[in-house]
């Protein structure tokens, strides 16, 4: 039998503004909190609380600075410049979709203007023109950490309720744009990593809040977004009729370590830490378990009139996700080894393998997350990340062999595919992370590659910025050519 994936699936790739885009203080851009994060090359890559750690004194430090070295995703892979030249290669693998994100602080440079920056909207119509050229759908993130530093510095990020109406305006600004441009949006990337990682999702920065004060801080932080996020979506469904709009979830996936049941209900709790985000955004309101956990902790989330209705009335209409690895939980961690994953840390799987940055490999637990959320949402699925990062070698005549990609893509492909035909789930697409290479998010790297197509640029910003096709380059274009039917051949 012929295994292809259906007609009108979603093939392409994905990236976002704040790791790639560069152009970090061009045509009117503000700085965002990604252009202040510093690469760290002497702490390990494991180790994500350092790597994400950030005090009011390093944001001056960086402020003051024009440096690109120690700050790389101010230059990213340079898409400002390189536009057309990276659309044109996606064209050329066949892409139908390509996801890349919106710089908030491109539009609006502080956050807080009443004014859009035009020179910031016509680089997008630029893009997107571009991508019509080739009869590519954008999908748009709204938010990719990249809220503006002045909202940071001056009204505490997310945290203020300012927060949404600012938010809302930038949504109202680009929906009105690129009405006749744009179908596909999500709203927040991974929403759920406030908790993770406040400063880049949130715009939270620990120094400012007492230290008993900023887990009250991040929840009130997420609320913010739920209700953005919901009039965003009110908004696009508005301006742009027919489009459909999703949240963005990092399916951070976790076995049981043993079947003893407190291992399997701390796996069920993990798992509950991001789902809570989700359910929020497609059933409109906050799960009991969520109540409970503010209870139990004391939390009082300050919502206004009229907050319930909004998450309530605009649910979004499809599911998207991060998947990368799978962990384990173990409520007794005595001797066991730690492995680190999407911006969070977990137990070892013995039973995988993990790639240099210790993430670890788990084709089959992509299939069980689509299952866990097909079943749970009952909404499309569309998988916006997924991707091998590791390290690239350039050979003598100028090829890169990236056979390990080509496995990992294959092997996630193959059961995307089992879950959509043995377990029913409905996909809309998959767009693989970092489709050329860009800085990674957690440890500013350039050496962590996730691309198709080779960026010549160094952890240190050294480099022509040449593009190279990969291997995994052709082997992609056979695949959409195939509509995922190469897969399955040997
Ligand atoms: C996701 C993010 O967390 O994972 C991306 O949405 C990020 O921004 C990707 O780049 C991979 O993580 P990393 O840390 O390897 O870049």
């Amino acid at each position: 039998m012929k295994k292809e994936f259906p007609k009108d699936f979603l093939w392409g790739g994905a990236t976002a503004a704040n790791q790639y885009e560069g152009g970090w203080n061009e045509g009117g851009k503000g700085i965002s909190v990604s252009d202040v994060a510093l690469f760290k090359p002497n702490v390990d890559v494991q180790d994500m609380q350092t790597q994400w750690e950030i005090t009011s004194e390093d944001i001056e430090k960086a402020m003051q600075s024009d440096d690109m070295t120690y700050y790389p995703k101010r230059h990213g892979s340079q898409f400002y410049h390189h536009y057309k030249e990276d659309i044109a290669l996606m064209a050329e693998m066949g892409f139908k979709v390509f996801r890349i994100s919106i710089a908030w602080s491109r539009i609006f440079p502080r956050g807080d203007e009443m004014e859009p920056n035009e020179e910031g909207l016509k680089f997008y119509d630029a893009v997107f023109d571009e991508c019509k050229k080739y009869d590519i759908e954008p999908l748009v993130t709204m938010s990719h950490y990249e809220p503006p530093i002045a909202f940071v510095l001056e009204y505490d990020g997310w945290y203020s309720r300012k927060s949404v109406e600012f938010f809302t305006r930038y949504a109202e600004t680009i929906c009105k744009r690129y009405k006749d441009k744009v179908k596909y949006w999500l709203t927040f990337n991974e929403i759920d990593s406030v908790v993770r990682h406040p400063f880049m999702t949130g715009g939270l920065i620990k120094d400012h809040f007492e230290k008993e004060e900023f887990e009250q801080a991040i929840y009130q932080a997420m609320h913010h977004q739920f209700v953005a996020s919901a009039l965003a979506t009110k908004i696009c469904h508005e301006i742009i009729p027919g489009s459909k709009v999703g949240c963005m979830l990092t399916k951070l996936t976790y076995y049981p370590y043993t079947p003893k049941p407190e291992d399997v209900m701390k796996a069920q709790q993990d798992m509950r830490k991001t789902l809570a985000f989700a359910d929020v955004q497609v059933f409109g309101k906050y799960p009991a378990y969520l109540e409970a956990l503010y209870k139990n902790k004391g939390i009082h989330i300050k919502k206004e009139i009229g907050d319930d209705e909004i998450i309530k009335n605009y649910p979004v209409d499809f599911v998207s996700f991060s998947y990368y690895s799978s962990s384990c939980s173990a409520v007794d961690t005595t001797g066991l080894d730690v492995a680190p994953g999407n911006t969070s840390s977990a137990i070892k799987n013995p039973y995988l393998k993990a790639s240099p940055w210790g993430w670890q490999i788990d084709p089959i637990g992509l299939r069980i997350s689509m299952v866990d959320l097909y079943d749970r949402y009952r909404l499309p699925l569309f998988i916006v990340e997924n991707g091998l990062g590791t390290f690239d070698k350039v050979e003598e005549d100028g090829s890169i062999q990236d056979d390990y990609r080509i496995h990992y893509m294959k092997e996630h492909i193959k059961t995307m595919y089992d879950a959509m035909v043995e377990d029913g789930v409905e996909l809309m697409g998959y767009t693989p992370w970092g489709c050329i290479d860009l800085v990674s998010n957690s440890t500013t790297q350039m050496s962590k590659r996730y691309g198709l197509v080779y960026v010549d640029c160094d952890d240190y910003g050294n480099g022509t910025f040449r593009r190279i096709r990969k291997k995994s380059f052709s082997w992609y274009k056979e695949i959409i050519a195939s509509n995922g039917q190469k897969a399955f051949e040997d």
